[in-house]
């Protein structure tokens, strides 16, 4: 196999997705504990800390602090590359998270064993969907009284749409979960209740169900329900279908206790046996494939620096092809200016490290003074545009304006760095003095004015508008898109970009425009960057 074939192979970059609570944070510490990349359990973040915030704000701003470190983390399992990223954990950030799923390859649905399917997971959920992610199932907190496992996976298959296979069979369940049996290798593994920083033995290889050694090592009733439990579910679910796992229409199941390092094993075994290796990336004129020479590269996601005094963001570049080195010169395809990348960095749990060399599917995080946003290519020459990396329309708008007018210009210049970095909408209506600004998730309004306050020292005030949502405007026909400017000059606006937007009073207003000038589109996303 040559290099390129077999680095990019075994390369699996992969997301978590959960509802709040269900264990996302304990079990990535436990990914990373399997992987090496800590030594201990409790090292991945403060979660107690960010537990105890008051409130959410709070606990957004403790996740701002600590982003940067674990926004990706990379580690190794079995001579396999793991790039696992990193969500945000509020709701209202729900763009950042969108475009974080759109720079991996599959993801873990995690799930709380008692709770089973929950509002967040359902949206997440749905946007795998929307770009055909491939998702392995993870049902946590076995250890502790939990719904009937039949249950969980009935309503995985009915919530979701989603064929529903058990890769493992729990035995048991709360105090007397004993452990699980993997269906997929027929191996059992125990859980020993040891400490929470040891990791459990592995399992026993065995001759299928009927091995005599299940009846050495589980109590009878325990060994006879395994039996009949999963007897019934082979009988019950199909069998597992890479094809159809990886088109995502089905997921495997895997069961454990992520707190009691349980069940992780099998699940990092799953994923990289699995879960694909570096998918291709659509992009304007062609689909990029992972194993070409040339470097290719787009940024998913932008992180601003948290020291005030210091203007500079790190850009997350999802690389789509090629092999990269350190010290390289790309294309930034937008600008067309060369870009050295003489510090790029990488990200090893906590510790930021410079990237020596990446492949297809790694993430590199790359320092820069505004000059990358969201979407942006970089090539070694060639003028690519991916695609499948929008902005949504804002469902929430409001007025900005600075209480000192000396400093609007100011204002105007720190709302077009923030909506470079993707934390809000900035729209410049086209009449009047105002800034607008949208967001998907009230949330971001409070991060936005602080941040505006903090490192650019402007007084702010949001004001409420009238505004009921935002359009981009596209046409083909320039005549018809005059005449339609020419008439709604008082709701039209410029993003941040300078693309042409056109801002509702109500839904009435929109359907009006959209009645009255049928050639043109009122689009909900438009793609990021160039
Ligand atoms: P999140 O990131 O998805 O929000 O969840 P997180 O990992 O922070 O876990 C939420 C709570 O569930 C934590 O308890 C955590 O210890 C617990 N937990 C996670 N995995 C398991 C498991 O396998 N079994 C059991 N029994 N509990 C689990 P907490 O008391 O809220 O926080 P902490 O003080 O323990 O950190």
């Amino acid at each position: 196999m040559s290099e390129a074939v077999d680095s990019v192979s075994k390369r699996r970059t992969f997301a978590i997705i959960s509802h709040p609570d269900a264990g996302k944070t304990t079990l990535t510490e436990k990914l990373l504990l399997f992987g090496g990349a800590i030594q201990a359990a409790g090292a991945v973040k403060a979660r107690g800390d960010a537990r105890r915030a008051r409130s959410d704000w709070m606990k957004v701003e403790q996740e701002r602090g600590i982003s940067v470190a674990s926004s990706v983390m990379t580690f190794d399992f079995e001579e396999r590359v793991f790039n696992l990223l990193d969500t945000p954990g509020h709701e209202d950030f729900s763009e950042d998270t969108y475009r974080t799923l759109t720079a991996v390859d599959s993801a873990v649905m995690v799930i709380d064993a008692a709770k089973g399917i929950e509002e967040r997971t359902r949206k997440l959920f749905e946007v795998c969907r929307l770009r055909n992610v491939p998702i392995i199932t993870f049902i946590n907190k076995m250890d502790r009284e939990a719904r009937d496992s039949f249950d969980i996976l009935d309503e995985i298959e009915q919530a979701l749409a989603l064929d529903v296979t058990p890769a493992t069979w729990p035995i048991g369940m709360g105090r007397d979960f004993l452990g699980c049996y993997d269906l997929m290798k027929d191996r059992l593994a125990l859980l020993h209740r040891k400490g929470r920083g040891e990791l459990p033995e592995d399992g026993e290889t065995c001759e299928g169900l009927d091995d005599p050694k299940l009846d050495a090592a589980l109590p009878a009733y325990a060994a006879a329900a395994l039996r009949e439990q999963v007897e019934m579910a082979r009988g019950l679910c199909p069998d597992f279908d890479l094809e159809s796992y990886r088109a995502g229409h089905m997921t495997p199941v895997f069961f454990g206790s992520a707190i009691n390092n349980f069940g992780v094993r099998e699940l990092l075994q799953g994923i990289g046996e699995l879960a694909p290796s570096p998918r291709p990336q659509p992009a304007e004129s062609r689909e990029v494939l992972p194993g070409e020479d040339a470097v290719t590269g787009f940024v998913f996601k932008i992180q601003a620096n948290m020291d005030p005094k210091h203007r500079d963001r790190i850009a997350f570049v999802r690389l789509a092809s090629g092999h990269f080195n350190r010290g390289m010169k790309l294309k930034h395809v937008r600008s067309q200016k060369l870009l050295n990348l003489h510090n790029p960095v990488m990200f090893l749990a906590q510790d930021r490290e410079l990237a020596e060399e990446a492949w297809a599917g790694d993430i590199i995080g790359v320092p820069n003074h505004g000059n990358l946003r969201i979407g942006d290519a970089l090539t070694e020459g060639e003028d690519l545009r991916f695609t499948g990396i929008p902005s949504f329309a804002p469902e929430m708008l409001q007025k900005v304006r600075s209480e000192d007018p000396l400093k609007a210009k100011h204002l105007g210049r720190a709302l077009q760095q923030l909506a470079e970095e993707g934390a809000a909408a900035v729209f410049k209506p086209r009449i009047g003095a105002d800034w607008i600004v949208g967001v998907v998730g009230p949330l971001q309004f409070d991060v936005m004015a602080d941040r505006i306050r903090t490192e650019y020292g402007i007084p702010v005030v949001f004001e409420p508008t009238q505004l009921y949502t935002a359009r981009w405007v596209a046409a083909d026909d320039p005549q018809q898109l005059k005449k339609f400017m020419d008439g709604n000059s008082i709701a039209l606006a410029d993003d941040h970009d300078g693309q042409l937007v056109f801002l509702a009073r109500n839904a009435w207003h929109l359907g009006k425009a959209e009645e009255e000038f049928p050639e043109l589109r009122f689009l909900k996303t438009r793609e990021s960057g160039g």
